[in-house]
């Protein structure tokens, strides 16, 4: 995608640059378009942590440079289980970062050591490569579901589509996953307005979505996380499109924590529910998605302080509950498939069902 009109995607690599890994410090977004460079093994697992890289896509593909970067200093095999296990064990939920991982270990462990820090950027690459194609095939998919919504109604209405977190291209290598189908129906000149819910504690909505819906021109509007519920009930949301961290074989689906009230409220309202994903977040080994998704606990200081723009311009970080009231942070939460109407992938659009997937997918039966 484009910033100021220049082609970016999320990470890159800089032969120039010893071979070095860059990304946008999302951190820092939407007040300072900070780029970080990454030379070791240990700078990644931070950013991976810290979130200056973020989204379930995104994280595997950083990862996996992470392991190229390792690879440069010590190839041997104690090295790249090692940097493997560490860099694994960054963040728990998203399935991208495990199968990358394990991707990249399949493709080295054979290698000779000699071979195999050349071959992993060639692997890294390729990670990218197809995740950035995978999401614009998600794009076309959902651009129909679009398209279908805009012929069933007047030719200039406006199409309000309802999104949680960020799923754009800032949280993958390029395009996005939910954003995707929205950028290519504004591109196409449908008429589409997006309620940007805030997404707290950390905002990826607020800070992140709205900068790139903005930067891309498409109308949207930043609602507080509990204003979904009351505009569904008002005729004002046409569809939902949220991304995913995680999709079992059942189709249950984690992502973001709150995505579960939003799916509550548009089942509620008849409000279609649509989840954008590429296949590399189906977790094929697990069915139930409540019990077997591990949750993130992020840190008590998200919920108790917020980060933003004071009005003298400096970034700072407040305080917005009582001394000593504890907080608890669980990252996301897991929406049952009986409230998905249904995913977008890659190889198209499927009912939120195991035999849903399963026809998309038939090699996994
Ligand atoms: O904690 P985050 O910001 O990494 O969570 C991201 C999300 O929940 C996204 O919705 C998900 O990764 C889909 S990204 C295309």
């Amino acid at each position: 995608m484009k910033i100021n009109g220049t082609p970016y995607r999320s990470v890159w690599v800089d032969e120039k640059d010893g071979w070095s890994v860059h990304i946008f410090d999302q951190t820092r977004l939407p007040f300072a378009l900070d780029i970080l460079q990454l030379t070791t093994p240990g700078q990644v697992a931070h950013a991976i942590k810290t979130m200056q890289v973020r989204g379930a896509p995104l994280i595997g593909a950083v990862a996996a440079y992470g392991l190229a970067l390792a690879l440069r200093t010590d190839s041997s095999d104690t090295a790249l289980e090692q940097q493997a296990a560490m860099l694994a064990a960054t963040r728990p939920t998203a399935i991208n970062l495990a199968w990358a991982i394990e991707r990249m270990l399949n493709h080295l462990r054979p290698l000779p050591p000699s071979q195999r820090a050349d071959a992993a950027y060639a692997e890294a690459g390729r990670i990218c490569d197809e995740d950035a194609a995978q999401n614009e095939a998600i794009g076309l998919h959902g651009l129909e579901l679009l398209r279908t919504l805009a012929a069933q109604r007047g030719k200039n209405d406006r199409i309000n589509i309802l999104t949680h977190c960020n799923a754009g291209w800032i949280a993958t290598v390029d395009w996005g996953t939910a954003l995707a189908p929205i950028y290519m129906a504004h591109d196409e000149g449908l008429n589409v307005h997006v309620w940007v819910d805030e997404t707290r504690p950390r905002n990826q909505g607020a800070a992140l979505t709205a900068w790139e819906l903005g930067s891309h021109g498409v109308p949207h509007t930043v609602i507080a996380d509990n204003a979904g519920g009351h505009l569904m009930q008002h005729g004002l949301v046409d569809m939902v499109i949220v991304g995913t961290d995680r999709v079992t074989r059942n189709a249950d689906v984690a992502n973001k924590i709150g995505t579960y009230l939003k799916a509550l409220a548009a089942r509620d309202n008849n409000v279609p529910f649509w989840v954008a994903l590429p296949s590399t977040t189906i977790d094929w080994r697990v069915a139930d998605g409540m019990r077997e998704i591990p949750i993130e606990e992020r840190s008590e200081a998200e919920i108790t302080h917020i980060h933003g723009r004071d009005d003298s311009g400096q970034i700072s970080r407040v305080q917005i509950t009582p001394d000593g009231s504890k907080a608890a942070n669980p990252a996301f939460d897991v929406t049952p498939a009986r409230l998905v109407t249904g995913l977008i992938t890659e190889k198209g659009c499927c009912a939120a069902t195991p035999d849903g997937l399963l026809s998309l997918f038939p090699e996994r039966g």
